[in-house]
């Protein structure tokens, strides 16, 4: 902090963190006729190049067609019909088409983003990066302020209400009182080695598979790069996995009796996460909503994250639209409910696919024996796959 007084400029929705949440939330107000300002603590380059989530539900891709953000997702997306589940080295396709009559869209997060600072740079509406010592408050009154450091200067942004959509580790959930908040959460005993390789997808669609070693994934990120992932310990260090060792381990729990394997090729990035389930009610305190990851977090594999982010920011863009065109507050005061509902649903969904897919430490013969009788069940009867394919898929953005 200098010594001058801080550069102040008025919004009506001060927006922290630069993430899917953030940047869509801008875009959905300006298109609404909304001023936001949206300060990011990183740079443009790391917040565009974070290789995270994969696979958009068809409603996020109506949203962001809707929203005028569909060029590029619609010419270089990857639609998908189905996945396969794999285990007992056989793989078994659950049919998204023919069940539910919907489809998923593979298309990086880092895409999404890419798009969405494109757009936000396109309505010269401000978007601060490498902003350091955020802080929020005034929320629990009528005057909430976003101040920060940025270009060597000290702003204040004075607004209506603020939206906390600076993920897990921001400083919004934080800085609610710990009384106006609860946490529900559970660890998992496991996390995900990702690695990005060079090479051309091998199958048309994602295989999630069980095997006796632990879970793995197949995913893909466009004609010739591949997104593999591999359960290991949630505090894996990265020193203990070589190139020629991950491939061997990838081989081993992917590959089918039918001689499927995935394609090997240069490895670009390696990176290790750990899992959780977390959410925190409810998502607002006074005039800060939170959004997207600074609410809630779930175990990867349902791939809910980015899509239950997009949902959130819909649902707050129209209550926010409905509170300056119609002064109405009663949307706002839903805001929480209504995203809780649609969060449930999401981590029970995670959760199941988590703990069917993954073999726990100290998981006996008992254990894994359940898990291949669920899949075997959920591979062959039309209701369990409708239930998946639903679930995956994703609910209607509107549905309450
Ligand atoms: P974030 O993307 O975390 O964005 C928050 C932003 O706030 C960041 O840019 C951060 O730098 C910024 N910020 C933080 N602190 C501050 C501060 N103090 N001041 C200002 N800015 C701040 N989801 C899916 O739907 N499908 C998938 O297939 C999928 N796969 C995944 C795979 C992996 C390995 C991981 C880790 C996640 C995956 N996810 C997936 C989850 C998804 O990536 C997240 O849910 C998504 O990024 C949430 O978006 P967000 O905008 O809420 O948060
Ligand atoms: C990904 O492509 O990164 C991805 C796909 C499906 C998941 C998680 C991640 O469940």
């Amino acid at each position: 902090m200098s010594d001058t007084a801080p550069s102040r400029v008025h919004t009506q929705v001060g927006i922290v963190g630069a993430g899917p949440a953030g940047l869509l939330l801008g875009h959905l107000l300006h298109l609404a006729g909304i001023d936001s300002v949206v300060v990011e603590k990183h740079s443009r380059d790391y917040v565009i190049e974070r290789v995270r989530a994969g696979v958009l539900e068809q409603g996020t891709v109506d949203i962001m067609v809707k929203a005028g953000l569909g060029d590029r997702l619609l010419r270089d997306g990857m639609r998908h019909g189905g996945i396969y589940l794999a285990f007992l080295g056989q793989r078994h396709r659950i049919d998204f088409e023919d069940l539910i009559g919907a489809s998923i869209t593979v298309y990086g997060q880092n895409e999404v983003v890419k798009d969405l600072i494109a757009a936000r740079c396109a309505t010269g509406r401000p978007l601060h990066f490498e902003a350091s010592d955020v802080r929020v408050n005034g929320f629990e009154g009528t005057e909430p302020r976003i101040q920060f450091r940025a270009d060597h200067e000290d702003l204040e942004i004075t607004c209506d209400f603020i939206a906390g959509c600076d993920g897990f580790h921001g400083i919004c959930r934080p800085s609610m009182p710990a009384t106006s908040w609860h946490a529900y959460e559970r660890e998992y005993p496991f996390g995900w080695l990702g690695i990005l390789a060079n090479a051309a997808p091998s199958s048309d669609e994602l295989v999630y598979s069980l095997h006796e070693r632990g879970f793995a994934l197949f995913s893909m990120r466009s004609p010739s790069v591949t997104r593999l992932y591999l359960q290991c310990a949630p505090d894996e260090s990265l020193d203990a996995w070589a190139d020629d060792r991950i491939w061997d381990e990838l081989s081993a729990r992917l590959g089918t009796a039918d001689g499927w394997l995935p394609n090997q090729g240069e490895i670009l990035q390696k990176n290790v996460t750990g899992m959780r389930s977390f959410v925190a009610e409810p998502m607002r305190c006074g005039r800060l909503f939170l959004a997207g990851d600074a609410a809630h977090i779930l175990p990867p594999t349902g791939a809910k994250g980015l899509n239950l982010a997009v949902a959130d920011v819909v649902v707050l863009s129209r209550a926010l639209e409905a509170f300056y065109r119609h002064h109405r507050r009663d949307l706002l005061d839903a805001y929480s409910d209504v995203c809780l509902r649609r969060v449930w649903r999401a981590q029970r969904f995670s959760w199941w696919m988590t703990s069917m897919l993954h073999r726990a430490p100290g998981g006996d013969g008992f254990d894994y024996r359940r898990q291949i009788a669920e899949l075997d069940y959920v591979t062959s009867s039309r209701a369990a796959m409708t239930s998946l394919a639903e679930n995956y898929v994703g609910l209607p953005m509107t549905q309450r």
